[in-house]
């Protein structure tokens, strides 16, 4: 049976070689975005009911660094360090999604749900 994660944060991570048409998250900071999930949800001691992944290509690379929330799938575009304390608190902790960061898409789902 999987863990009962609360919320279950992915982080693209993924990197591409320099001067790729695409970009990548990784060129805009990932790696750091993710360590700084893990530190948040670790001060904060939701160890086995909160979680942040590296993630693959999450096919939405030009809103990088890209980062999604289960299970609501809400998903973040240009999220940079100091973004990261203010979702955990906000979306991971209370249940609001940091408006201000959703990706267009996501935030055109939540106007229509
Ligand atoms: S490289 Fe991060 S979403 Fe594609």
């Amino acid at each position: 049976m999987p863990p009962p994660f609360q919320r279950h944060v992915f982080v693209c991570t993924n990197r591409r070689p320099d001067g790729h048409p695409k970009g990548c998250c990784a060129t805009k900071g990932a790696d750091e975005v993710r360590a700084a999930f893990k530190e948040e949800l670790d001060k904060r001691g939701v160890k086995g009911r909160m979680r942040a992944n590296a993630a693959g290509c999450l096919d939405t690379c030009s809103f990088g660094v890209s980062v999604v929330v289960y299970p609501e799938g809400t998903w973040y575009g240009g999220v940079k360090v100091e973004d990261v304390p203010e979702i955990v608190e906000q979306h991971l902790m209370q249940g609001r999604p940091v408006e201000r960061l959703l990706m267009p898409f996501s935030r055109k789902e939540k106007a229509e749900g």
